[in-house]
């Protein structure tokens, strides 16, 4: 099948690249130039983990091209998704402009039948909007319809996300629709759910909310063991072998970060208070992922005491492991708060350090986390990048001003750090 991908993103790249490795023809499509000068070199703009060999083989293959005309990307597909960024505006509802205009703009180049499907996140009710900007600037008045199909990609394990899905999620209000999307996907062989277009925006918007909710109430959990001295590691594991809790997303620590829980959850708190019902536990929900950074400053401070002029090293930035994506990540706002506290910043990261140079300025930027432990006087781990876990801690503790380690993704076994002569800190541990 010819398919058009408009904005090729972390989903919108993925996504493209997994469905001409299915054999379908795909056409992708951005804004960005440079984006698009790359992909044609067969260089990827993004780490995701063997994104780049599949890019080239499909390529080669002739399965992929890329392009910054919507229209040719229209003309050349039947079904067309749109993938365009939906950021979060002032207070948190999404910014459409971006769907918006590409509709405008499928509109004025559709000359025969399309499926048009939203798959960038969007509040319930983008759908009708998308079908009524089409209608408008359809000039030639021909026939098209339009679905929902949201993604639930992770980064870093995109590509078996997309081609071991738990379920595909369509909304649509035609069979033909319905027919299109159920055989493009059936290569996959993966549950299909089939629903109308707001129940499927619904689904997404809920489903990361509700992640976003076991994260925040195992977090909740961590700061009441931390005042009875339980481990929350034991909670979690005791409570996730519960089937129906699940182990999955228990893991506490200095909370949820990138560009889809936060900006899916202020989006459907936004969406909710429209619609006039007052969706109180999310607003919890986030007000303890906010806490959780806080509380993480807390303990540097009850540890050093004076922050200014003390050196404090970062180990991770990205805001999980691989991953180069440095969107909403806790880091950011730990580094600045460090920063207006007078401290020294060393960081590392083993992918994001580009894009953290575009956004973090007076910091030092080092070549290994041995380097940022050099006269540091304190070491916190931001990010569970699996090189932090079994580094040489002899070596560390020696050329730090002080054996201290504060655990933000509780990797490390506090026994094991106390015996080798550190002061171990972690979330929600003994
Ligand atoms: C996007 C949506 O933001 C997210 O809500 C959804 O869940 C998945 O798709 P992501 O791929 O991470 O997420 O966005 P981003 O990495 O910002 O990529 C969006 C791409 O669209 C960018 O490459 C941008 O250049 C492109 N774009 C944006 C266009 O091609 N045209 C536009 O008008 C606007
Ligand atoms: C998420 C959803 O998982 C995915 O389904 C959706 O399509 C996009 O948003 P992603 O944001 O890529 O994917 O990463 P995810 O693995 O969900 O982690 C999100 C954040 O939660 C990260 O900052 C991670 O550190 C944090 N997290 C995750 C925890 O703090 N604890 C956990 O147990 C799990």
């Amino acid at each position: 099948m010819n398919i058009g991908i408009i904005g090729t993103g972390y989903v919108g790249l993925v996504t493209g690249i997994c469905f001409a490795d299915l054999g379908h023809s795909v056409i992708c499509v951005d804004i960005n130039k440079k984006k698009i000068d790359r992909l044609k070199k067969g260089e990827v703009p993004i780490y995701e983990p063997g994104l780049e060999d599949l890019l080239r083989r499909n390529s080669q293959e002739g399965r992929l091209k890329f392009t910054t005309s919507i229209s040719e990307a229209v003309r050349n597909s039947l079904v067309i998704f749109i993938t365009v960024g939906t950021p979060p505006k002032e207070k948190g509802e999404a910014d459409l402009s971006y769907v918006e205009s590409v509709s405008k703009k499928i509109a004025e180049s559709i000359t025969d039948y399309k499926l048009i499907v939203e798959k960038s996140t969007v509040p319930v009710e983008t759908g009708k909007w998308v079908e009524h900007t089409i209608k408008i600037y359809n000039r030639k008045k021909v026939k098209f319809d339009v679905a929902s199909n949201p993604e639930f990609l992770r980064e870093g394990s995109a590509i078996s996300d997309f081609m071991h899905p738990d379920r595909i999620v369509i909304g649509v209000e035609s069979k033909k629709a319905k027919n299109l999307l159920v055989e493009l996907y059936k290569p996959l062989n993966a549950p299909i759910v089939i629903t109308d277009i707001r129940s499927a925006e619904l689904i997404k918007h809920a489903s990361n909310s509700f992640l976003a909710t076991k994260i925040s109430f195992i977090n909740a959990v961590s700061n009441i063991c931390e005042m009875v001295g339980a481990d929350v590691l034991k909670v979690a594991e005791g409570m996730g072998l519960d089937r129906r809790i699940e182990k999955t997303f228990l893991n506490a620590g200095i909370g949820f970060g990138g560009f889809c829980l936060p900006k899916d959850l202020d989006a459907f708190i936004s969406i909710t208070d429209k619609l006039g019902y007052d969706f109180g536990l999310l607003k919890e929900v986030k007000k303890i992922n906010e806490q959780q950074r806080e509380l993480l400053l807390k303990k540097v401070e009850k540890e050093l005491w004076i922050l200014s002029n003390k050196t404090i090293g970062i180990l991770g930035l990205s805001f999980k492991p691989n991953t180069d994506d440095m969107r909403f990540a806790p880091s950011v706002d730990i580094i600045k708060s460090l920063k207006q506290n007078g401290s020294k910043i060393k960081v590392f990261d083993p992918q994001a350090m580009d894009k953290a140079k575009e956004i973090l300025k007076g910091i030092t930027f080092c070549k290994d986390p041995y380097d940022v432990a050099k006269g540091a006087d304190c070491l916190i781990v931001v990010t569970e990048w699996n090189e932090f876990k079994e580094l040489d801690f002899n070596r560390i503790r020696k050329s730090m001003k002080a054996p201290l380690i504060i655990d933000g993704r509780n990797i490390y076994d506090p026994d094991k750090l106390k015996a080798l002569g550190f002061k171990y800190v972690g979330i929600g541990r003994k």
